[in-house]
């Protein structure tokens, strides 16, 4: 087999077989595949495109060129969810303890955040002591002992996708369906779980600005999981404006806790009521979303969730005090308030750029080696169809470099653009996607 004939036969719109995508992955992985050559098969995907088949084979080579996490010494069936990523994506961390407040055993890997706000990682890294290097031993104790433990990427989950991403990136072939769904799926496929939930989001803070791609490519995920012998469903969720109101890895946690304690915003309550649901049902623990979701509901008015949440945290060398006291987080030195400039309405929020905010205080990362600080950020207090006087403050900023935070609350008021009148505002949870088809939620 030759790689020369295999981008010959993509570039004409041939069909790759099963051995032809496994012969180039596996010798890309060992660096026998030039990136020239490699450069080349991924242009003539992107404009030849690969058929369900042979996105299938691709992303079951990618998630076999490293480690599969055998999570078989887990008791139960295991559920995963995963973000296309967004700004104030909090998620995980209400989500983790509501599931495995009911049993649902949660065995997950998650990864540090680039640019924007830190990820899930780097928010746990706001419980002083708390750590995500867990042994492959203790990670299945802790699983099996509390029914959860995050930890962070290892290096050998997917390596063929990470250089082909890295490749990717530097020859205009990132934004293609089939080879984003199938990055994503191999590293989901080789992070073992049975069922994957998949949130996707789609809008101004999203990495799929328009629903028709966001559309697209959830079902892409989803028919690979399906082919692939994992439970999996998607759902589209709007980010044309940050999920609840705080941006930032301590202030992020702050309303994770708060939204355990049932005080949290309503949009980041119920994307997590929604998303665990299908965690029970797709890992077989509920009939009915229904179901699943008023027993959800029930692990924050019993506090059930907040004591997991607890368990977790100390289970992982955190200090869980952190929950009842935030002093003992990182704190910033300055709080500024951003003041409206004009009477009005929110119609519009360019989401993005409260990400870049946040980048800007030092909340995320320019590069992989930057070091993050996770007590800055910023905490909405007007989102899209809100009233808006003159000098009332719509955020309140935490940093600590005043030049920075000068730049940043001029991104900030430049982010929002107001309306004489109240916005309209979109669907919240616009799509669910199966393996039987696409439906309105
Ligand atoms: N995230 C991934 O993991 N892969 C892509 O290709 C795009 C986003």
């Amino acid at each position: 087999m030759r790689m020369y004939d295999i981008i010959l036969k993509k570039r004409n719109g041939g069909t790759l077989t099963k051995e032809e995508i496994d012969y180039m992955i596996q010798n890309y992985t060992n660096e026998v595949i030039p990136d020239y050559q490699m450069s080349a098969f991924l242009m003539s995907v992107y404009f030849k495109g690969m058929n369900e088949e042979e996105t299938l084979y691709l992303t079951k080579a990618m998630a076999e060129s490293g480690e599969m996490l055998d999570l078989s010494a887990i008791e139960g069936k295991k559920a995963d969810k995963h973000s296309t990523g967004g700004v104030g994506d909090k998620t995980s961390l209400v989500l983790g303890p509501m599931v495995a407040a009911l049993g649902v055993p949660v065995a997950k890997m998650s990864g540090r955040g680039l640019g924007h706000t830190g990820g899930t990682i780097d928010k746990l890294e706001s419980f002083p002591g708390f750590s995500t290097n867990l042994t492959p031993e203790q990670f299945i104790a802790n699983v099996n002992t509390i029914k959860i433990a995050i930890i962070g990427q290892t290096a050998n989950l997917a390596p063929a996708d990470k250089k082909l991403y890295a490749l990717r990136d530097v020859t205009a072939t990132v934004d293609h369906i089939s080879l984003i769904a199938s990055s994503i799926m191999s590293k989901k496929l080789a992070a073992g779980s049975d069922a994957i939930v998949l949130d996707v989001k789609t809008g101004s803070g999203a990495f799929m600005k328009k629903e028709a791609d966001a559309v697209a490519l959830a079902r892409e995920m989803v028919q690979i999981g399906t082919n692939a012998g994992r439970e999996t469903i998607a759902i589209i969720s709007d980010m044309n404006q940050p999920l609840g109101y705080a941006v930032g890895n301590v202030l992020e946690v702050k309303e994770a806790i708060a939204t355990l304690k049932g005080e949290g915003p309503a949009d980041l309550l119920e994307l997590c009521l929604i998303l665990g649901s299908y965690m029970m049902v797709g890992a077989g623990y509920a009939k009915s979303a229904e179901e699943a979701r008023k027993c959800l509901h029930q692990t924050i008015i019993d506090g059930q969730a907040l004591k997991k949440l607890e368990e977790f945290v100390t289970a992982q060398g955190g200090d869980a005090r952190a929950i009842e006291d935030p002093s003992l987080f990182p704190k910033a030195s300055i709080v500024m308030e951003i003041l409206a400039e004009e009477d009005g309405f929110v119609e519009k929020i360019e989401t993005d750029e409260i990400g870049m905010v946040s980048l800007i205080l030092g909340g995320g990362r320019e590069t992989k080696e930057s070091q993050i600080d996770l007590s800055v950020g910023v905490v909405l207090h007007k989102k899209i169809g809100d009233a808006v006087k003159k000098g009332e403050s719509i955020a309140t900023m935490y940093g600590n470099d005043l030049k920075k935070m000068e730049e940043a609350k001029t991104r900030f008021l430049s982010a929002y653009t107001f309306s004489k009148t109240p916005a309209a505002k979109g669907a919240f949870i616009k799509w669910i996607i199966t393996k039987t088809g696409t439906a309105k939620y």
